[in-house]
């Protein structure tokens, strides 16, 4: 069995929130070599999106392991101190606990990981976001395995006739539900409809259980009770064979599709999908960056990457991100394009709310009432109905 973990965080960016600085990726590698020469990690490839640094890591020690999660943890607080050092912008944003305490779940760092039996060729891509939510793959994962205007292999390959399997993680309430398709999509959509609440966690091939898609679903301002940053999420596919082929995963993002993140992370925007080169956001911090690296595993070691958007087909969808960015931005402190009070990272509400308190006056009765449900409006009118 190979197990593949993505561990990912932002440790700082240069400049403000646009990138990684390229001495920190290069401490990411040295310290990935050290467990691989120590014999902790079959294979690694350290890589960035904007602002985060994404450690691709094989092993055979499963998933959660304590020494993988551990050895991430202090590559992470070493690179905190250079970025210290550097006085690079949000030094150590994601780490927001003190200490390492088994488990890398619920400290700040965002992770996707899969224990898998390597097939005959195995293709996977990671997917690495910035500035965007975890989330922000339901619509694109519903796509992949779900949909066959996307992916007709679900139509016409025998291997994917029979469908997937989605688990469903509930953000708020702490639960997952499992859901199949084709036959159970209207359900499944009422739920990952809602990004903001409910995350796809992982995707299974239904005939044989086969694990084929993992993403992270750390939420950042939920684990430290503020903003703190946006989530920039991962995510590891694996291709063909009795999943969507590479060119059905890779298909969802010829549409930008809109996002929550972008500036301070609370506005709407497209997500771009860019080649690694291009995966630097500063306009209006973003729009929100995704990068797509293919790989091959050879018994657990990362042949690759491939730099998967790093292609001409996918220069409409850029385009396309580019207007809908101009055309959002328009909108400027308005909702849509900023994002509702709820799930606002970033507000001044309590603080404004607070100071001008004392100057609402309340309506007169008859004015309320346009706004007043019929049963709150027979209450404001008879106030001693209860004392009866
Ligand atoms: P090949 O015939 O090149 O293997 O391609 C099959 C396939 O899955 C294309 O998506
Ligand atoms: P990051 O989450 O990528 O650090 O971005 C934060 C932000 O506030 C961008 O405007
Ligand atoms: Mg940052
Ligand atoms: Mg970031």
């Amino acid at each position: 069995m190979v197990t593949l973990s993505v561990i990912k965080a932002d440790i700082g960016g240069y400049v403000g929130h646009s990138e990684s600085h390229p001495e920190i990726l290069d401490l990411g590698r040295e310290e990935l070599e050290k467990a691989k020469q120590r014999g902790l990690l079959t294979d690694y490839h350290v890589s960035h999106c904007g602002d985060d640094m994404f450690l691709i890591m094989t092993h055979s020690l499963g998933e959660g392991n304590v020494n993988v999660h551990r050895l991430a943890w202090d590559t992470f607080v070493k690179g905190t101190e250079l970025a210290k050092k550097l006085k690079l912008y949000g030094a150590g944003q994601d780490l927001l606990v003190d200490a390492f305490s088994g488990n890398i779940r619920g400290m700040g760092p965002g992770s996707a990981e899969m224990e898998i039996e390597e097939r005959q060729s195995d293709p996977i891509i990671v997917f690495m976001a910035d500035k965007t939510s975890s989330g922000a793959f339901n619509l694109p994962l519903y796509k992949m395995f779900a949909d066959p205007f996307n992916t007709p292999g679900l139509v016409i390959a025998e291997t994917l006739h029979d469908g997937f399997v989605f688990e469903v993680w509930d953000l708020q309430e702490h639960k997952r539900i499992t859901l199949k398709t084709p036959e159970d999509i209207y359900d499944l959509l009422v739920f990952i409809g809602a990004p903001a609440r409910y995350a796809v966690k992982r995707v299974f091939h239904k005939a044989s259980g086969e694990i084929s898609a993992c993403s992270s679903t750390d939420k950042m301002s939920m684990i430290a009770g503020r903003y703190v940053g946006k989530d920039d999420p991962t995510m590891i596919v694996r291709c063909q064979g009795n999943f969507p082929a590479v060119g059905e995963v890779l298909e969802p993002f010829t549409t930008a599709w809109i996002v929550e993140g972008w500036m301070r992370g609370s506005h709407h925007g497209p997500l771009m999908p860019v080649a690694l080169r291009d995966a630097h956001p500063s306009r209006f911090d973003g729009p929100p960056r995704l990068v797509a690296l293919g790989f091959q595993l050879a018994d657990g070691k990362l042949i690759g990457p491939r730099d998967m958007f790093d292609d001409p087909g996918y220069d409409e969808a850029r385009k396309e991100a580019n207007k809908v960015a101009n055309y959002l931005r328009k909108h400027g402190p308005f909702e849509p394009h900023r994002l509702p009070l709820e799930e606002m990272e970033y507000t001044t509400m309590s603080s404004v709310a607070k100071r001008l308190e004392a100057e609402w006056i309340d309506l007169p009765i008859e004015e309320a009432a346009s706004s007043t449900t019929i049963a709150d409006q027979q209450q404001l009118q008879q106030p001693s109905a209860e004392v009866e």
